[in-house]
């Protein structure tokens, strides 16, 4: 293998220098497909992030660049960059978490799913390298559409004999930040009090915003309801239109991957009380992956929530989110099956 691109390793520094970071403690984190739009961003929020110590960033172009650039921050975390597919297993050993922002974006009239031919085989990929060199870290993916790409990495790691349904997160967090954001704007209150539960999935109608059971307590009009639900489930679609072909959400995205990271790696620590939506393997419904609220733990997604009371609005969309998650569950399985 040619070297990874390292830019900080602590056997470079002088003793005292080593002894001044105060040892190796905290987590290993590797990006896969951090030289792109989301992945850039979210490297400078790792990179921040004081649970971190080690910042592994893989692509297949400009990791060189991206790496010397973030590795000039101030921040505890060593960072390597790794260029290339004969780079990924370096990449992948000995990483506590990985975050999976590769592949191809959407374009206006796209929807995720029409990324499918092209990110299956990406995540696919990715998901074999990390069954063979990290395979009890824990996956958060973002590659969409992730109704279908939690379920290929699920029976690529199944293949390989090392799937654990919790360690497996599909990353919905920005559908959350976004919920957050609407609700707030509509209740005139400040989005870091509001709390919308987001369920179900993470394309169009399988967005499935839980508004009777937002915190804090409040109400909405039938109008409200009807604007606010659509706005939640079209948000990624505002971008893309907004940014005219030159893709999707990245900057909102990459923060909330960081924030779901940060809370997966709480989790880790072993923090209390750690609760995020997360596309996962699941019973709540009859079928075999949903997004619900989940409890994060140092074994991962260590227990997943109910849905809670729902009105009649919300049992209707739930009945439409069902119908088409089943269809994207059933072609990421099949995709890796035949
Ligand atoms: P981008 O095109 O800017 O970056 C993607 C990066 O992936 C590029 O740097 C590319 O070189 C890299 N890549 C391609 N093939 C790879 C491989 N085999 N291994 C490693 N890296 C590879 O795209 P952007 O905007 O960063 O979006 C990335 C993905 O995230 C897209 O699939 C997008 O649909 C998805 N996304 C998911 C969201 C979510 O809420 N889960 C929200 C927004 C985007």
């Amino acid at each position: 293998h040619p070297p990874a691109l390292e830019m900080k390793d602590p056997s470079t520094l002088s003793p005292s220098a080593c002894r001044a970071k105060g040892g190796a403690s905290g987590f290993k984190v590797a990006i896969l497909g951090a030289a792109g739009g989301i992945g850039q961003p979210l490297a400078l929020l790792m990179k921040m992030n004081p649970l971190v110590s080690v910042l592994h960033l893989y692509d297949v172009v400009n990791t060189p660049g991206v790496t010397a650039d973030v590795s000039h921050m101030d921040t505890g975390a060593v960072v390597r960059g790794f260029l290339g597919q004969q780079q990924l297993e370096n990449a992948l050993t000995g990483m506590d978490l990985v975050i999976i922002p590769a592949g191809v974006p959407r374009k206006p009239g796209m929807t995720r799913d029409d990324l499918f031919k092209i990110n299956a085989g990406i995540v696919r990929t990715l998901s074999e390298g990390i069954a063979k060199c990290c395979p009890h870290a824990i996956v958060n993916l973002i590659s969409n559409p992730v109704n279908s790409t939690v379920p290929i990495a699920a029976e690529v790691f199944k293949k390989a004999g090392t799937y654990d349904p919790k360690r497996l997160l599909g990353v919905t967090t920005l559908d959350v930040v976004r919920a957050n954001t609407f609700v707030a704007e509509v209740l005139g209150v400040d989005p870091r009090e509001v709390n919308v539960p987001v369920v179900g999935g993470h394309a169009g109608v399988t967005i499935l915003p839980l508004l009777s059971q937002v915190k804090p307590p409040c109400s909405f009009t039938p109008e409200e309801v009807n604007y606010l639900t659509d706005r939640i489930q079209n948000g990624g679609t505002e971008v893309v239109e907004a940014k005219a072909g030159a893709g999707s959400a990245t900057l909102s995205m990459a923060f909330a991957a960081a924030k779901f990271a940060d809370a997966c790696l709480r989790g880790l620590r072993g923090d209390a009380g750690i609760v995020e939506c997360s596309f996962v393997a699941s019973q709540v419904t009859q079928l075999p992956f949903f997004a619900t609220k989940v409890r994060l733990g140092r074994a991962g997604a260590e227990e997943i929530f109910p849905l809670g009371p729902l009105n009649e609005y919300e049992r209707a969309g739930l009945e439409k989110a069902i119908k088409e998650l089943a269809l994207s569950i059933e072609k990421g399985v099949s995709f890796i099956r035949n």
